[in-house]
């Protein structure tokens, strides 16, 4: 049996940081497994101007620990304000990575995210011509619409149309939940892909309902049934370049979490890579989970691979249950099965 595997060092595409005493509590469990992130500009009030970028990248720099190997790759919150030259101007500073679509509404701190589609067509239209990814928080909003079936209306509705208005647009489906949402990403030929969450592999929407309600499994996009997970799986495991690791890691304290209206997102920086090892020897697809961590994401973004390797022993990892936090504890998503491999 193999006892260890070596892996270029990962990335994740996709991750809620936060800030002050929350960002400096959870980025060291990022720092230590990945050395790039995308970060996500949901904070109150929003990452909107490559000013705001700025000051939020110098502030994660100030809270990394010494000698980490890690770079903040950072995105604009798209508002129907956002000025299509501050975008610009941004994007060739080398200041910001994509810009993050927010229906307005949608999730966690998207209040200022976008309601009228035709008011950001001057913004996607810029970041077409100078090839600047727009990431997608893929659901529709209207209350007429089943929440187990936003995703796939949202690409009917809202990401289609925006593709074929923009065909030179690059887009990243955040976060994907269905299999409606990997078929897509499938037929399309070029500038389309999709991040998979590590909590998305794992649980189905039993896991959030059926005997008792956990909070800690609910996140937004809310996980569906098990058919849509395996075919999540299956597109994770299966090498396809148009599918990477976006953890979706999105710290809430407990005592936000575990209320009547309780906030959505699972803390998986912690336990990630162990479980994403668990899940792809499963599958029989270890040999599979550098190009899904490591070597797809950058390939789509236009980035070179990480030099630096990481290597995963197997062994158990001692993961905490929770983390503590100036603001309060922060429980870590548990998958419900034994690991074995850790970072
Ligand atoms: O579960 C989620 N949590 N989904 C999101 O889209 C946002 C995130 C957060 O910021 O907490
Ligand atoms: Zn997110």
């Amino acid at each position: 049996m193999t006892q260890t595997l070596t892996i270029r060092r990962p990335d994740d595409w996709h991750l809620h940081l936060r800030d002050g005493d929350m960002l400096r509590a959870v980025l060291p469990y990022t720092a230590r497994d990945f050395a790039r992130a995308i970060i996500m500009p949901n904070l109150v009030p929003p990452v909107v101007t490559g000013n705001d970028a700025r000051a939020y990248r110098d502030r994660i720099m100030a809270a990394l620990p010494q000698g980490a190997d890690f770079t903040p790759l950072m995105t604009l919150y798209l508002t129907e304000n956002t000025d299509p030259e501050d975008v610009a101007a941004a994007h060739a500073e080398g200041l910001i990575t994509a810009v993050k679509l927010y229906p307005a509404g949608a999730t966690t701190n998207s209040a200022s995210g976008v309601s009228s589609f035709d008011k950001v067509q001057p913004v996607l239209e810029k970041m077409a011509e100078i090839g600047l990814p727009l990431c997608t928080h893929g659901e529709v909003t209207d209350n007429d619409v089943d929440i187990f079936d936003r995703e796939a209306v949202f690409i009917d509705r809202v990401l289609d149309p925006i593709r074929r208005a923009h065909p030179q647009l690059r887009v990243v489906m955040e976060h994907i939940t269905t299999a409606n949402a990997a078929d897509y990403v499938r037929s399309a030929e070029t500038g389309l892909a999709a991040t998979i969450t590590t909590h998305h592999l794992v649980i189905n929407r039993n896991h959030i309902l059926s005997g008792g309600i956990k909070p800690h499994y609910y996140c937004l996009p809310v996980a569906k049934r098990e058919n849509h997970r395996i075919a999540l799986r299956a597109a994770a495991t299966s090498g396809d370049p148009r599918f990477f690791l976006g953890t979706d890691s999105a710290p809430h304290t407990d005592a936000n979490k575990l209320q009547p209206c309780g906030c959505a997102g699972c803390f998986t920086a912690p336990n990630t890579l162990s479980i994403l090892a668990e899940v792809f020897e499963q599958d029989n697809a270890l040999d599979k989970l550098e190009n899904f961590t490591s070597l797809n994401g950058p390939a789509f973004y236009g980035l070179p691979p990480n030099e630096a390797t990481t290597t995963l022993q197997r062994t158990a990892p001692d993961t905490p249950a929770f983390i503590e936090t100036p603001e309060g504890p922060v429980t870590v998503f548990d998958p419900m099965m034994d690991l074995h491999w850790s970072s």
